[in-house]
C-alpha cells in the first residue's frame, strides 16, 4: 500500500502548530506510514508526492507568512495536487460566505471524494448537509471535525456518543474570546478597554467582529446542533452581539447569576447572546479562556468543562482526527 500523503492547507497559526506537532511524532508517522506531501498558503505551495523531508519542513516553519508561493510554486493549491487516499488538513480562514473560493473549493473537494480533517468551521456551519453525509462516524466518514468546536476538549466525540438519544437542550460557553472579555469587564474594565486588552494579549483578533458579533459561537453551535440530530446552518442561529449587554449588568448581575456569552439550542431554536444564567450551570462558572457545556439528555444532565481552541489544543484535535482518518483508510483498503 502507498504511504498516506498529508496536505496541510493553510500555513498560519493552526497549520504551523499542527505541522510542528506532527514532526514531533516521528514514531507515529512511521507506524501509520504518513508523510507530509503538500503545504499551502494564500500565495501558493510546495508538493512532493513522496513526502517533503523533515529538515525542509523545519525550514518552511521558520519562514514568515505568505512565503510558500515564492519558495515553492505560485500556481499550486491542494485542489490540483491531492489524490485519492490522501488526507487534507484544512486550516484556512473561516469565512461565512458560501460563495467564497475557499468554501467552494472545500465543498468541491468533499464531493470529489477527498478525506478532510478540518479546523475551518465555516463550510460545515454553512452546509450542515456535509456533516450529515460525510462527518458522522460511519464506514463512509470522510470529514473529521473535532478541531472545530472546543478543540481542547473532545466535545464532538461526546456529541457523537449521544446518537439516538433525545437531546432536550444544550447551553454553554463556546467562545473563549468573549468569555475572556466578560471576565475583564467583571474585574472593572470597560467593554472597550477589555476588547483592546484582549487584542493586545493576542486573545482577540485585530478585527474582533467574528467573536464579538457572535459568528464564531454561532458556527460552533450549528455544527453541534447538526451532530446532535437537529441539522442547522449558521443562518438558523440567532445572533446578538456581546456589546448589547450593559457593563453594569456584567459587574453586578445579582445573586447566584453571572453574565456569559451563551450558546443555546433546543429542538425549536438556537441562539447566541449575552445572558444572565444561574451559577448551577457549568457555563456560569468558567472564566477567562475556558469553555463549558451542559447537555440535557432524556432526564439527565451531562456537563463538560475544558479548554476551547488556541493553536496547541487545536493542533492536538487535528492530530487525533488524522489518526482516526488514517485508521479508517487502512481498514478501507
Ligand atoms: N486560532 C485558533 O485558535 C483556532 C481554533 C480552532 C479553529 N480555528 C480555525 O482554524 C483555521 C485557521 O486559523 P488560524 O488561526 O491558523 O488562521 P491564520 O493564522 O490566519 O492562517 C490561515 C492560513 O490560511 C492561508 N490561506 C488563506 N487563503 C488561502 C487559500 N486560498 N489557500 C490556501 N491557504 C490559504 C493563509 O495564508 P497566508 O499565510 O498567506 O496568509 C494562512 O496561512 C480558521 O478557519 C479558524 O477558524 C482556529
Amino acid at each position: 500500500m502507498r504511504h498516506i500523503c498529508i496536505h496541510v492547507d493553510g500555513f498560519g497559526n493552526i497549520g504551523r502548530a499542527f505541522t510542528r506537532l506532527l514532526l514531533s511524532k516521528s514514531s507515529l508517522l512511521d507506524a501509520l506510514d504518513i508523510r507530509v506531501c503538500g503545504v499551502y498558503d494564500s500565495t501558493g505551495g510546495i508538493y512532493k508526492p513522496d513526502g517533503i523531508d523533515a529538515q525542509r519542513i523545519e525550514e518552511l516553519l521558520k519562514l514568515p507568512r505568505s512565503s510558500l508561493g515564492s519558495v515553492g510554486s505560485k500556481a499550486l493549491n491542494v485542489a490540483e495536487t491531492w489524490r485519492a487516499g490522501d488526507i487534507i488538513v484544512e486550516a484556512t480562514p473561516s469565512i461565512y460566505d458560501e460563495s467564497h473560493p475557499i468554501n467552494k473549493r472545500f465543498i468541491e473537494l468533499i464531493y470529489s471524494g477527498a478525506v478532510i480533517v478540518t479546523a475551518n468551521k465555516a463550510p460545515l456551519a454553512l452546509r450542515p448537509d456535509l456533516i450529515v453525509s460525510y462527518g458522522l462516524p460511519s464506514a463512509g466518514q470522510r470529514l473529521y471535525l473535532s478541531a472545530t468546536v472546543m478543540a481542547g476538549t473532545p466535545l464532538v466525540w461526546l456529541a457523537y456518543g449521544l446518537a439516538g438519544r433525545r437531546v432536550k437542550r444544550l447551553i454553554g460557553v463556546l467562545n473563549a474570546t468573549t468569555n475572556y472579555i466578560l471576565t475583564l469587564v467583571e474585574e472593572g474594565y470597560s467593554m472597550k478597554e477589555a476588547i483592546r486588552r484582549a487584542q493586545e494579549e493576542g486573545i482577540a483578533e485585530p478585527d474582533p467582529s467574528i467573536d464579538i458579533e457572535g459568528y464564531d459561537p454561532a458556527a460552533k453551535l450549528a455544527i453541534l446542533s447538526t451532530i446532535l440530530g437537529y441539522p442547522r446552518s449558521i443562518n438558523d442561529v440567532a445572533r446578538t452581539p456581546l456589546t448589547a449587554i450593559p457593563e453594569e449588568e456584567v459587574r453586578s448581575p445579582g445573586e447566584d447569576v453571572r453574565v456569559k456569552y451563551i450558546a443555546y439550542l433546543d429542538p425549536e431554536k438556537a441562539y447566541v447572546r449575552p445572558e444572565k444564567i444561574g451559577t448551577s450551570l457549568a457555563a456560569a462558572r468558567v472564566a477567562w479562556n475556558m469553555n463549558a457545556v451542559t447537555i440535557e439528555v432524556e432526564d439527565y444532565m451531562i456537563e463538560v468543562t475544558g479548554p476551547g481552541g488556541g493553536p496547541s489544543p487545536t493542533a492536538g484535535a487535528l492530530l487525533s482526527d488524522l489518526i482516526n482518518a488514517a485508521r479508517h483508510r487502512e481498514r478501507a483498503v
